[in-house]
């Protein structure tokens, strides 16, 4: 079984296999968690910028005295924003408290704990805390993660939703650096393909939860509105080292290797990194890892990064949704009022010479959208990419969000219906130079 990437060849050489060498069930991504210093605030920056709504929350209302979350959703995305409450006051509640408010059992993540949450953000800013995959079975994703290297960080532990009976299972492992790689489950949800032998089979009388993110956040009533972002496409991390952070990765999960890009790929004359990307089996959960690379001009972003996020982390979230153009305008109208801002726009000459390459593939209406709005177009030998990256959202020049449409590779999945390929079109190298220039450019509003 071919798992562990041994060493980089760069993206002409790179031949895509997928030996299917998943150590356990993977669904695909289930949410992402954020700390934050107040999540009221955060949160309501990040549904007015993406239109995101809030579906559940867990705070003072609901008795829980640790720590305030919210829950964001749109399409299939779950974006949760939680941060600890004062260190005096947490330290009183720390005895177990039963039940909130309404009944519900006071803190929902049994395991949290305020004080790393305090010093996550006190190291962090608003960084990503957690990635949560949809598996099989959270006790068995454990199971075989630890035992191929990876560093436990909970148990499995079984949740219970007080008001529905609705079970859920997680565990955790450490992704890299503080983030943590969230397993979720529920009982009675189906495999779609047995790979071990050890998967627990879902269990009579357990009925799976099926509300937002876990068990015991109370729902919120909120008008539905959307700006049309659908799923989560792929999560990006920054490491110091690459080969060790997919090693670690490719042994305790069984990824294999979908896609790389070395600094004479992606990098600009002044700075670079190197790039691989990690998925699982059906290739819906798409983890890229950069590492800097050294002996440029300038500084590579990605030790920018590590510098401000005091080790590595989250790097960036691309989101999908089906009508970039749509989607696009809503986000730039919302630009000035508070919400995200975008790289600025690529020059003229690369939009000059998209007719040659993509006339086939777009109208020249469209094409001109994409010049208005600043989408990059790309494509490999299976669809065609169109992307567009934000400025980072906080106030460290870390996180910021891709926004993305795929388009082509539609097939028929394993349960009959008709889906879009995981990583259909890849991931922009055409436009990598360009994305790397124009991020060399903010950072030159900070030197
Ligand atoms: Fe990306």
């Amino acid at each position: 079984m071919k798992i562990v990437p041994q060493k980089l060849v760069g993206h002409k050489n790179f031949v895509r296999e997928n030996p299917k060498s998943d150590r356990f069930v993977v669904k695909g991504f289930h949410h992402v968690e954020f700390y934050c210093g107040d999540a009221l605030n955060v949160s309501h920056r990040f549904a007015w910028a993406t239109g995101m709504r809030e579906t559940s929350q867990s705070n003072l209302t609901t008795g829980n005295h640790l720590y305030s979350s919210r829950v964001l959703q749109s399409g299939d995305i779950t974006f949760v924003f939680t941060a600890p409450y004062s260190k005096q006051l947490c330290a009183k509640e720390l005895a177990p408290v039963e039940q909130g408010q309404d009944g519900l059992p006071a803190v929902p993540h049994p395991h949290f704990n305020p004080e790393n949450a305090r010093s996550f953000f006190d190291k962090h800013g608003v960084a990503v805390a957690a990635v949560g995959l949809l598996v099989g079975d959270a006790a068995t994703a454990y199971e075989e993660s630890t035992k191929h290297g990876g560093i436990g960080m909970l148990k499995p532990v079984r949740l219970v939703d007080a008001t529905t009976g609705g079970v859920m299972d997680i565990s955790e492992v450490v992704l890299y650096g503080d983030v943590v790689l969230r397993y979720v489950s529920t009982p009675e949800m189906p495999s779609d393909e047995k790979i071990t032998d050890d998967e627990q089979p879902p269990q009579e009388g357990l009925k799976p939860f099926q509300g937002p993110f876990l068990p015991n956040y109370r729902p919120v009533e909120a008008p539905i509105c959307t700006l049309g972002l659908t799923r989560i496409d792929h999560v990006v991390g920054n490491v110091p080292e690459l080969l060790p952070a997919v090693q670690y990765i490719a042994n305790m999960t069984g990824f294999h290797e979908f896609a790389e890009f070395i600094a004479a790929d992606v990098g600009t004359v002044d700075s670079g990194l190197n790039n691989m990307v990690m998925a699982n089996n059906n290739e819906m959960v798409l983890m890229p890892v950069n590492e800097p690379t050294f002996g440029t001009k300038r500084r590579s972003q990605i030790q920018t990064y590590l510098e401000h996020n005091e080790g590595p982390g989250v790097q960036h979230i691309a989101l999908a949704c089906d009508d970039i153009f749509h989607t696009l305008k809503e986000m730039r109208a919302r630009s000035s009022m508070g919400g995200f801002e975008f790289m600025p726009r690529a020059s003229d000459a690369y939009y000059q010479c998209l007719p040659e390459k993509f006339g086939e593939d777009l109208t020249p209406e469209q094409l001109q959208q994409c010049k208005e709005l600043g989408i990059l177009v790309d494509k490999d030998d299976q669809g065609l990419l169109l992307q567009i990256v934000t400025t980072p959202v906080g106030d460290r020049p870390m996180i910021f969000l891709e926004i993305i449409q795929r388009v082509g590779c539609m097939e028929v999945d394993q349960d009959g219906k008709v889906a879009q390929r995981g990583g259909c079109g890849g991931f922009g190298k055409g436009n990598f130079t360009y994305l790397f220039k124009s991020i060399e450019e903010f950072e030159k509003t900070f030197e």
